[in-house]
């Protein structure tokens, strides 16, 4: 089963086709993140205008891609994908209204003009599936699994039973990790936008010294699966008004404060719901000290930890093709919509 995704519930337009919900077959993305930088933050008007541009450019290109693959590269486009493509599937959110409307309307028409079933799905959800493609892990994923996912907006673990069978076990209960890394990066004159790799780099110049500072690890002895990073953001600031430590010691510490809680949390949650597999997913889960100290402490209670290749971190169109096919939700055209605030459970 081929499925033609769409992603674009942010700045990213991604569109791609994905074979048996494991195999990539083409995929396309643009970004409007150059634009957000130059303002130091999204702005949800020029990211839905981007959008609008790159949407039939994007979808064209993943066609035009998908159909060389297929060494189909004589065939007329529409006839080739009409043929070829079974189904569309479009993230309805969460994500900014004005950005997810451009996604699901060109998959709505897509699907109309090619008598194409439409499946919706959870961007979030999307997440945990660039765990389940061939490039990923693919087939060795056992469940029940802890699902950490930890992206630019949300931080939630989830106990995964199986495909469609999500628990909420806990989540940030105010800044997402990626937002507290982002926060951070500008704080410390690292980056406006979406600094948390620029941060993770200067991280490791500080070399592995022992740091003279030391931020709090919020929550990390609470006796729940909750997490909270807005008063590290603010502990950051304050070292930084302080001019006493270099930027990449302050990134340092930060990281292994954020690290730490998370690792520690999630590690808590596998070993008392007894798990066969620990997953990452989201824009953080590409973050190095993040892999390799949990797969230091999940060694210690033998469960294997899965995490996506670095590429499939961030947002695209490849793990909404996985999800798709694992949780299939057809609906009529007619009856999907975009959800701004969906959880991870709702879909
Ligand atoms: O999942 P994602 O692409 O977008 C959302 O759905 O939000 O995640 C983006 C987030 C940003 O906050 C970005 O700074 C962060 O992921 N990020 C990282 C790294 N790469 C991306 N944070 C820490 N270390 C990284 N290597
Ligand atoms: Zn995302």
């Amino acid at each position: 089963m081929k499925i033609l995704a769409i992603e674009t519930s942010c700045d990213e337009t991604a569109a791609a086709v994905v074979e048996n919900g494991v195999k990539e077959v083409a995929s396309a993305l643009a970004t409007s993140m150059e634009m957000h930088e130059k303002y130091g933050g999204i702005v949800p008007e020029v990211a839905a205008r981007k959008q609008v541009e790159s949407i039939v450019p994007v979808i064209a290109e993943t066609l035009e891609k998908a159909k060389s693959a297929a060494g189909h590269d004589s065939a007329n486009t529409q006839e080739f994908a009409r043929d070829y493509i079974d189904a569309i599937a479009v993230t309805v959110g969460p994500g900014l209204i004005g950005s997810l409307i451009v996604g699901v309307e060109a998959a709505k028409a897509l699907a109309l003009a090619w008598n194409k079933p439409l499946i919706p799905v959870n961007h979030l959800v999307g997440h945990i599936y660039a765990n389940f493609l061939e490039e990923g892990a693919g087939k060795t994923i056992e469940f029940p699994a802890i699902v950490l996912i930890v992206s630019g907006g949300h931080t939630d673990l989830v106990l995964m039973k199986g495909h469609g069978q999500l628990e909420y076990i806990g989540g940030t209960v105010d800044d997402a990790a990626g937002e507290a890394f982002d926060k951070a990066a500008r704080i410390l004159g690292i980056k406006t936008y979406y600094g948390g790799k620029a941060l993770s780099e200067i991280a490791e110049k500080a070399g592995s010294k022992n740091l003279k500072i030391k931020l709090p690890r919020p929550m990390l002895h609470e006796d729940n699966f909750n997490f909270s990073f807005s008063g590290l953001k603010t502990a950051v600031k304050r070292l930084a008004d302080e001019k006493k430590y270099p930027a990449e010691e302050i990134a340092k510490e930060f990281q292994n404060a954020v690290v730490d809680v998370l690792v520690e949390k999630t590690v808590r949650a596998a070993d008392q719901f007894n798990v066969k597999s620990i997953l990452l997913g989201g824009g953080v889960s590409a973050n190095k000290a993040l892999r390799e100290k949990i797969s230091e402490k999940a060694q210690e209670i033998r469960i294997p930890v899965y995490y996506p290749p670095v590429r499939l971190c961030t947002d695209n169109a490849v793990y909404i093709a996985a999800a798709a096919y694992f949780n299939r939700h057809i609906k009529p055209a007619s009856e999907i919509s975009v959800n701004p605030s969906l959880k991870v459970m709702d879909l």
